[in-house]
C-alpha cells in the first residue's frame, strides 16, 4: 500500500509479538526517514532506534522497538518532529509493522549522544498481534464541520491524523488565494502538563497527512500574515 492510502486504514497498535524486525527492515527504515520531508530545514533533529531495555512507558504493552527522537527546541521544532515522524508511521505502517506514537515514555539507561538536542518523544513500532488496519467507519473523528471554517473534502486526510488522547485540537480557515490557515485550539482546561507540546506535534502530524496527500504541490509557511482567532494560537499557513 502507498502512504496516501494508509491514511484511509491505519490505527495506533497496542499489541506487538515479542520477536523484533530484521536488519534489513531496520535499514530500510533509516533509508526512509533520511529521506522524509522536513518542514522547517533550519531545525537541527535525530533520532535513535533501540530496543526494550532502552526504553519505558506508563503503559503495559511491550513493543520490540522505540525510537527515541530529539531536537534542536528552536522555532516550530514540536510541529517538525510531528510532521516528520508521521510520514514515518504511515511508512512503517504501509509495510504492515504496527505504530503507535507514545508521549507517556521516556528513554530509559540512555545517555543523549547530543546535549544541543532535547528529547521530544518516542514511537513504538514492531509486528503486530492482530489485524493492523481498520476500516473508515472504525475512525473516531470530529466531523471536517468541526475542525473547518468550511465543509471541504481537501481536509479529510488532516481530518483522520492521529492525535495525543485524540485530541483533535487543530482548525483549519480559508483564504481568498486558496490557501489554509491551521490554528490550534488552546485547552479550556489541561488535564496532562505535557499536553501543550503533544498538541504541537499534533500539528505537525495534520500537516503531515495533507503533504501526503498532496505531494506535488504542498507548501508550508509559518509566518505569513493572518486573522487572530478567540482561543486559538496560529501554526502556520499552507496550499495544496
Ligand atoms: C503526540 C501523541 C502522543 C500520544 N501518546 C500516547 C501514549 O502515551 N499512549 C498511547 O497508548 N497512545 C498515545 N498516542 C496515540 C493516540 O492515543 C491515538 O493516536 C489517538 O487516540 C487516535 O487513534 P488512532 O491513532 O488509532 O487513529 C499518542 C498520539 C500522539 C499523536
Amino acid at each position: 500500500m502507498n502512504l496516501e492510502d494508509t491514511i484511509y486504514k491505519r490505527q495506533s497498535i497496542r499489541k506487538y509479538e515479542k520477536s523484533p524486525l530484521g536488519p534489513e527492515i531496520l535499514n530500510e527504515l533509516r533509508n526512509f526517514i533520511s529521506n522524509a520531508k522536513v518542514l522547517n530545514p533550519d531545525i537541527d533533529w535525530s533520532y535513535d532506534i533501540v530496543g526494550p531495555k532502552n526504553f519505558r512507558m506508563l503503559q503495559r504493552f511491550k513493543p520490540p522497538h522505540a525510537l527515541l527522537l530529539f531536537s534542536e527546541t528552536k522555532q516550530n521544532y514540536l510541529q517538525n518532529i510531528g510532521f516528520i515522524f508521521q510520514q514515518v508511521d504511515l511508512y512503517l505502517q504501509s509495510r504492515g509493522i504496527g505504530s503507535c506514537w507514545i508521549g507517556a515514555g521516556n528513554p530509559k539507561n540512555y545517555d543523549n549522544p547530543n546535549p544541543e538536542q532535547k528529547f521530544i518523544i518516542l514511537m513504538v513500532f514492531g509486528k503486530p498481534q492482530g489485524e493492523i488496519y481498520r476500516e473508515r467507519s472504525q475512525f473516531e473523528r470530529k466531523i471536517v464541520c468541526e475542525i473547518s471554517d468550511e465543509r471541504d473534502s481537501k481536509l479529510i486526510p488532516a481530518q483522520l491524523a492521529p492525535s495525543a488522547a485524540n485530541s483533535q485540537t487543530w482548525y483549519f480557515t480559508h483564504n481568498d488565494d486558496g490557501s489554509y490557515n491551521l490554528y490550534r485550539n488552546k485547552p479550556k482546561f489541561r488535564l496532562n502538563k505535557k499536553m501543550d507540546a503533544w498538541n504541537q506535534i499534533d500539528m505537525g502530524i495534520a500537516l503531515a497527512h495533507m503533504y501526503v496527500a498532496n505531494q506535488e504541490t504542498f507548501k508550508f509557511s509559518l509566518d505569513k500574515p493572518h486573522e487572530e482567532l478567540k482561543d486559538k494560537v496560529f501554526e502556520g499557513s499552507f496550499t495544496i
